[in-house]
Parts: C-alpha cells; sequence; structure tokens
C-alpha cells in the first residue's frame, strides 16, 4: 500500500474572498510556501508520531508540538486513511501565522498532500481539500476551503458549494500581478474566529445582489484571463463582510486610497486580514511602479504608527513535490 518512504511537498500561501466572493473564492500565491517532509520509520499497530520538528522563518510563532495543527491533522490523516505508521515529520514554517495569507491553509495542505502521496493515494480535488478543510476547522472553529483549496490545487478557485464541496479552478492569466501588504499590527488571539465573530448574520438584499454582480465580473475576468474585469469586480465589490471587518485594520482607508493612486487596479482586505492585496496589469506596469504601489501602501500603514512588510507576487501554480524516497 505504502508508495514511498519518505515524502516532501510545499504548499502556497493563499487570499481568500478576493472582495465579493466570501467563503467562495481563493487565489495561490507565489509568494511563499510551507513545507511538509513526513518520513516513514516503521509500520505500527496505529498512526504514531515519533519525532515533530518545527523549522523555518515563522517556526516559533505557531502551536508547538501536539498543539500544532499538522500533527493533530497528520494523526486525523492517518486514520482516516488507514495509515499505521509511526512517522517523523518536519513542518518548514514560511507563511506568516494570523496574516491573512491562509498560513494555516497552507500547513494543512502541505500535511494532507505529503501523506495521501505517501500513500499513493490520488484522491479526485473535492476530496483531498475536504480532507485538508478538517485542518481549518481545527484553527478557526469552521470548515471553509477558500484557502486550503488553492493551497493545494493552486490557481484560482470558486467554491459553488460546501455540502457536498463543490468547487473549479481556473488558471489566472499570466499579467496578473500583486501587492501584497502585511502589516504588523495588534491581533485578537483566535484573529480568524473574531473576523468572523464581527459579521453581519443578517444582510439587505441590495449587498446580496452588489455582491453578486462584481463576483460574477471576478469570475468574468478569470474566465477570460481579463485583469481588468477581475479588478472591476473586486474593488468596492465587497458590501457585506469588508465594512464590518475594516475598522479591524489600522490605516484600512489610506491604504486602499495609497494603492490605487500609486497605480493599482482594485485592492481589498486578503482573507480575514490584516494583509491587503493590491492587483495590477504586469503589461501596463513596470516591476518599479509594482514596487511603487508596495511603498505606498506601507507608508500608509507607518503613518498610522505601524510598521509592515510589501511583497510584489503572482499567483501560484500549486504545490509542489520537492523530494521523494522510495
Ligand atoms: N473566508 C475566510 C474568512 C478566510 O474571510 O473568514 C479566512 O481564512
Amino acid at each position: 500500500m505504502l508508495m514511498y518512504r519518505l515524502v516532501r511537498v510545499e504548499c502556497p500561501a493563499s487570499s481568500a474572498n478576493l472582495g465579493p466572493g466570501f467563503d467562495v473564492f481563493g487565489l495561490a500565491l507565489d509568494v511563499a510556501y510551507d513545507a511538509v517532509e513526513v518520513e516513514v520509520v516503521e509500520e505500527a499497530s496505529e498512526p504514531t508520531i515519533a519525532e515533530f520538528r518545527i523549522v523555518g522563518r515563522y517556526a516559533d510563532k505557531v502551536p508547538q508540538g501536539e498543539n500544532n495543527l499538522v500533527y493533530k491533522l497528520a494523526l486525523t490523516i492517518m486514520k482516516e486513511l488507514g495509515l499505521n505508521l509511526k512517522v517523523r515529520i518536519t513542518l518548514d514554517k514560511n507563511v506568516k501565522p494570523r496574516s491573512g495569507l491562509g498560513s494555516s491553509g497552507a500547513s494543512a495542505a502541505a500535511i494532507t498532500l505529503a501523506l495521501t502521496t505517501l500513500a499513493g493515494i490520488n484522491l479526485e480535488p473535492t476530496k483531498i481539500v475536504e480532507l485538508a478543510a478538517v485542518g481549518e476547522e481545527l484553527v478557526t472553529g469552521s470548515r471553509h476551503a477558500d484557502n486550503v483549496a488553492p493551497s493545494l490545487l493552486g490557481g484560482f478557485i470558486i467554491i459553488r458549494r460546501y455540502n457536498p464541496l463543490d468547487l473549479v479552478r481556473l488558471d489566472p492569466p499570466d499579467n496578473l500581478g500583486i501587492v501584497l501588504l502585511v502589516p504588523d499590527v495588534p491581533l485578537p488571539e483566535d484573529k480568524t474566529r473574531y473576523a468572523r465573530s464581527v459579521l453581519p448574520q443578517q444582510v439587505p438584499l441590495s449587498n446580496v445582489v452588489h455582491n453578486v454582480g462584481h463576483a460574477s465580473y471576478v469570475v468574468l475576468g478569470f474566465a477570460l484571463k481579463n485583469v481588468k474585469l477581475i479588478a472591476k469586480g473586486i474593488q468596492d465589490g465587497d458590501s457585506i463582510v469588508e465594512p464590518a471587518r475594516a475598522k479591524l485594520i489600522p490605516a484600512y482607508e489610506k491604504i486602499r486610497k495609497a494603492a490605487i493612486s500609486s497605480g493599482a487596479l482594485a485592492v481589498t482586505i486578503s482573507g480575514a486580514g490584516p494583509s491587503m492585496i493590491a492587483i495590477y496589469d504586469r503589461e501596463e506596469l513596470s516591476d518599479r511602479d509594482a514596487e511603487n504601489i508596495g511603498k505606498s501602501m506601507l507608508e500608509a500603514i507607518r503613518q498610522e504608527g505601524y510598521e509592515g512588510e510589501y511583497f510584489i507576487t503572482r499567483p501560484s501554480k500549486g504545490p509542489k513535490i520537492t523530494k521523494i524516497e522510495t
């Protein structure tokens, strides 16, 4: 049954929602990857983790040992797949936790893909996403898949429904450029859970109409590989979730204004925040122009007294299997 003795996979960060598509849209980002290496020690009577190490830039920013999502999810998945093995696991943690870049989704995707690859199990996309989404639930308390799906499948994901899960993946246009601002701001302990708790439970019909119209443009833009249409859908496209979360991000309005006046076509909160994602057309702006968008967004948060980092990046094609041994 076991195909390999050792597997290392890297899964990308992601940006969920993209404006109007709360819990529906997700985009894989080439900005950073979480890697998981699983090595089989021996067969066992039940799933066992003999050693669990965390390395990487954010190694000390995530729960350690058996409190880590990768540790918990590894045992859950091994049980689910009937993998009675003793394994060593290393998590290389490079996606910043609690930043709105799908950090837990990238880790959940990486352990899920590492274990299924190790076992030689080739699950269809919805099945593997469902398995990994259990990990998101461990962290956020809700089983949304708009981070794990892009981390596992790459590109742009649309989730049509959750019960049963149904989704589709589209290749983003080559000229879709992305600028991310990752602010260093104080956050509630349970960031995503908190950012979900501030959302309205009921919304006016006019807001639904607004979001559906804009979301349709985002989809159309990805389907036609047209960055301008994607931007039209994202910019001011969410009248439901973003207004409720804006106050959680210092300088939210200033960051938005700075990005647009420096040449970005659209800007919105990345996932549950606090990162902000701006998009631009790589055929129209140079790398230096993109740097200027990033600098202006960073300057806006600095004016509020906070630090941060910006990144110029692109969509990611998806996971990479970087080591495999029989
Ligand atoms: N769609 C989710 C949210 C993504 O906005 O709460 C968070 O990981």
